[in-house]
């Protein structure tokens, strides 16, 4: 069919035609937001879950539905060994922005932006001056406050300016940190201390968290009181309702319709996981000639799509992996689609588990792996063990 009218989008973030089987969670962070803005104790919420399985989007959802309510939003997106100074302040002066033009005092916001400039100029790896200028504020840097240095105090200092400077206006700020697992472990600690702190003051400011399946791990080897912090929602593939759904209504738009048989082996095929849908729904509709969509397209349009997710969605990550890794990750798929006891990859691979350290520890900061529970491990990527069984040695 014409692949110009094609509605279904594999990618990273891309936002789907139609956002399935996630009203639990967004009508969760619909009352996080009202309870927030009333000034009621609320845990903020914190999204994890395998790679693909939509937390990007529905982060972004979340960030819409703030926007909505007229609150100020930033979002970063956390990276390894980069301090989250800068993005943060980045994302909170582009969180006041947007509610400064209805702020009846000019100079509280002003003041604002003052404290936001210091706390950027604060960045240690920054050369000197730069940080001031690339963040493009305006304003007389204000002294003594949220400039110290010590990232607890001063992120603690700038969530409550920000926070009062939403707080007149009876809205909130919402920053969201997507890759979350990735922030540095003092800088994570920062964080929570201070929203912590935050939480204390009931100041209307929320940080709102995606990440891998162990990013409460992360959190909680951080701060202790982090499970009281946030409200972890497990993102999962979507059960066989809301991915027929993800297929069929983005289809019934451009008049276009799927046999039962289709559906079935859609749902076979792409096993409730939210990238694979779309990849396979995007294949399925250029191949079939004419609605409705029958399952014999899906036989033909299978093996195309899974050329495709080979080489974008797997064959991407795998490259990215030293060849150490790659022998570790090819042992772990051995041994089947669990999570599996490090000590058994160590013997597949006929070596000491602690000489295989260093790839586990790459693996898990490249993102491709995670420890599940203790001495365990997984794929962060779905379907990865098979895919790796599938390649040639
Ligand atoms: N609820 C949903 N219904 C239908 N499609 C979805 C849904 N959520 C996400 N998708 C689709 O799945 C794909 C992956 O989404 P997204 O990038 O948000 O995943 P992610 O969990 O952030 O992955 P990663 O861990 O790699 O960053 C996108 O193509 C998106 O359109
Ligand atoms: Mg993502």
């Amino acid at each position: 069919m014409d692949p110009v009218r094609n509605p279904y989008a594999p990618g990273a973030g891309q936002r789907p035609p139609e956002l399935a089987g996630r009203d639990r969670e967004i009508g969760q962070f619909a009352v996080v937001l009202e309870r927030i803005a009333r000034g009621r104790p609320e845990r903020s919420m914190v999204l994890t879950g395998l790679r693909g399985v939509g937390k990007t989007v529905l982060l972004n959802t979340f960030r819409s539905m703030a926007l909505q309510r007229l609150w100020g939003t930033g979002k970063i997106e956390a990276r390894p060994d980069q301090s989250i100074r800068r993005p943060v302040a980045a994302a909170l002066h582009m969180a006041v922005r947007e509610l400064a033009p209805r702020h009846r005092a000019p100079d509280r916001v002003e003041y604002f932006l003052g404290v936001l400039k210091a706390f950027a100029a604060h960045d240690p790896k920054a050369p000197k001056g730069s940080s001031v200028t690339t963040l493009g504020i305006d304003v007389l840097m204000q002294r003594g406050r949220a400039d110290s240095g010590d990232l607890e105090v001063d992120l603690t200092e700038l969530f409550a300016e920000a926070a009062s400077v939403a707080g007149d206006l009876g809205v909130g700020i919402a920053l969201f940190v997507d890759e979350m697992q990735d922030i540095p472990a003092t800088d994570v600690s920062a964080l929570c201390a201070s929203c912590h702190e935050l939480s204390q003051t009931g100041g209307p400011l929320i940080v709102v968290g995606a990440g891998l399946p162990h990013l409460p791990a992360v959190l909680s080897a951080s701060k202790s009181y982090s499970e009281r912090l946030f409200r972890y929602a497990r993102i999962d593939r979507l059960e066989r309702e809301a991915a027929d759904l993800a297929l069929i209504a983005p289809a019934e738009r451009e008049g276009v319709t799927f046999t039962a048989d289709a559906l079935d082996a859609l749902y076979a095929a792409a096993d409730g996981y939210p990238y694979f849908v779309q990849a396979y729904g995007k294949v399925t509709w250029d191949v079939a000639a004419s609605s409705p969509v029958t399952a014999a397209d899906v036989t033909v349009a299978a093996p195309e799509a899974e050329s495709e997710l080979a080489v974008g969605f797997f064959g991407s990550r795998y490259e990215r992996a030293t060849l150490a890794e790659r022998q570790y990750m090819r042992a772990m798929a051995a041994t089947g689609d669990d999570p599996v006891p490090t000590s058994v990859v160590a013997d597949e691979l006929g070596r000491k588990p602690s000489s295989l350290s260093p790839a586990r520890d790459g693996l898990i900061k490249k993102g491709l792996i995670y420890s599940s529970e203790r001495g365990l491990i997984a794929f962060t990527v779905p379907h990865f063990g098979k895919f790796l069984r599938s390649q040639p040695a």
